[in-house]
Order: C-alpha cells, then structure tokens, then sequence
C-alpha cells in the first residue's frame, strides 16, 4: 500500500516542489493551501505522476479549516505518515518600528497558529496509528535574524520551538518532528520580497550573505530533495534535528 503525505500550503514555491517530488516518491497526497486555483493545479501535476492527490482549500490559520483538511485524509486513508507543514507568509520590509498591527497578525496568524493547528491535529491523528513524522518549513531567519523582516523572524523562532517541543514529547510515542530551514530560494515569496524591496528602496541594515553559488538564490529542488530524504525510512533516527539548507547565510 502507498504510503499517505500531507502538505500545506502545498500550491507554489516549496510546498509545490515538496509535493511533485513526494508524488515522484510514491506518496499519495493531500495537498491544502488558501490558493485554490495554484493549488488544484498542483494536485493535478501530482496525479499525472501516478499517484491519488486531493485538493482541499483551507486557511491554515483558522483551526476549523485544518481540522478539515486532516479529516479528509483520515476519512480517505485512515493513514497520515508524513506531514510537511509548509505554509507561510512575509511581511513587507521594513524597519522594525515600521511594522504595523496588520503587518504582525498576518504573519503571527499563519506562521505561528498556523504551524500549531497543524502539528496538533497530525500528532492527534499520529498518536491513535503509533507511528508518524511531520517536517516543519522554518527558515534561515529563525536562527539568524534577517533585518528588515522583525516580525516573520520572530514567528519563524517560534515555529521552530513547536516542532522542537512537540519533537520532545511525541518521542516515545514514535512519531518525530524535524524542522528544515531554507534561506534565498526562488520562489513567489522571495521574489514578491525582491521587487518590494527594489520599489521601495529599502536596503536592510545587514544584508544576508549568500556564500554558496556565486552569491545566487537556491532551487526549490534543493529543499524537495531534502523533504525526499526525511520523508523515507533513511530519516528514521532523526528527530528535533533543524537543518540548513541556506548557502551559508546562517554562518
Ligand atoms: N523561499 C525561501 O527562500 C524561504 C526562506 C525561508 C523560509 N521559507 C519558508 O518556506 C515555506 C514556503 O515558502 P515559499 O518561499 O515556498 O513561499 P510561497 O509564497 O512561494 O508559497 C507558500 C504557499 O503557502 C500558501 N499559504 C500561505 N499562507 C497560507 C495559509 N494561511 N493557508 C494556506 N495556505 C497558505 C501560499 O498560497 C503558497 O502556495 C514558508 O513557510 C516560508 O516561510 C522560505
């Protein structure tokens, strides 16, 4: 029998990526994201591997709609052994005492609560079939903070002490959580970020400093390979782990 993945926010960038190569994995797929459009054509790309991909529309940050999204793969699988919970969004950047209350909700919303529906309906699900592994998306500005970016540096720590913490006390009950944490990837995120950045002329007090690749942008393949990786039997003495994928921007 396939095996069952979950992704959220599964429609562009990384969530997209992770999803086509878990498909090319063999993984049947529930995929979610608040992009229906983005999002069923990614399921679509998913099937054509040979595999069952759902779609479900569901705004992480509202806890009704990740209870829909994980009951619709239990109803379907009565199986979820891998979770990626990628979701996530930017504020525009700027200097901290520029952020405004609606910058901070909309990335405190879906970075952080979001992360915690997530993980806490999965684990809920994990616990009663004994076994599981959830990979959260946190980034190279939760271990270093990148200026400009106070608030989404701040919900990306936060991201990575839930998995940490669920890490520890899901242990025993066989099911881990790991925390992959990109820097400078191409995808619609970063490039929104760019042209924002290029219009309003902001230049952050300490610019990231890629030292792989000639100073350029990864590939979103360079996280899928890796989400291939821990979601495989190979990943099966990891948990709590937080690994860089970021060109040297964290050093
Ligand atoms: N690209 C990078 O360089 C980079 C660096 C560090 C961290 N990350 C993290 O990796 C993850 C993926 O980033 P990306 O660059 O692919 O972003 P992206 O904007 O290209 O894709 C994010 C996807 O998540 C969806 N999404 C966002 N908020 C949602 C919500 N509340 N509910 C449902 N769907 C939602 C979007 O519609 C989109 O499909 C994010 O958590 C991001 O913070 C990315």
């Amino acid at each position: 029998m396939s095996k069952v993945a979950l992704v959220s926010g599964g429609a562009l960038g990384i969530g997209r990526a992770s999803s086509l190569q878990l498909a090319k994995d063999g993984f049947d797929l529930v995929i979610c994201d608040w992009n229906q459009e983005a999002g069923l054509a990614t399921t679509d790309d998913c099937r054509k591997l040979g595999v069952q991909a759902d779609f479900i529309e569901a705004d992480m940050s509202k806890e009704a709609d990740v209870i829909k999204f994980v009951a619709f793969a239990k109803e379907k699988y009565d199986q979820i052994d891998f979770y990626l919970n990628n979701q996530g969004v930017i504020h525009q950047a700027k200097l901290f005492h520029e952020i405004t209350e609606e910058d901070a909700d909309y990335v405190i919303n879906t970075n952080i609560k979001g992360c915690f529906f997530g993980i806490k309906h999965v684990v809920k699900e994990m616990l009663k079939q004994e076994e599981g592994h959830i990979v959260v998306l946190g980034s190279s500005s939760g271990i270093k903070s990148e200026t400009g970016f106070g608030v989404y540096s701040a919900t990306k720590k936060a991201a990575l002490g839930l998995a940490q913490d669920a890490a520890i006390e899901y242990a025993k009950k066989n099911i881990r959580v790991n925390t992959i944490c990109p820097g400078g990837i191409v995808t619609p995120l970063t490039q929104m970020v760019g042209q924002q950045m290029i219009a309003d002329q902001f230049i952050p007090p300490r610019a990231p400093d890629i030292l792989l690749n000639e100073g350029a942008l990864g590939d979103v393949s360079d996280i899928a390979q890796l989400v291939s990786f821990l979601a495989s039997e190979a990943s099966r003495y990891m948990t709590g782990a937080v690994i860089s994928v970021d060109g040297g921007i964290t050093l």
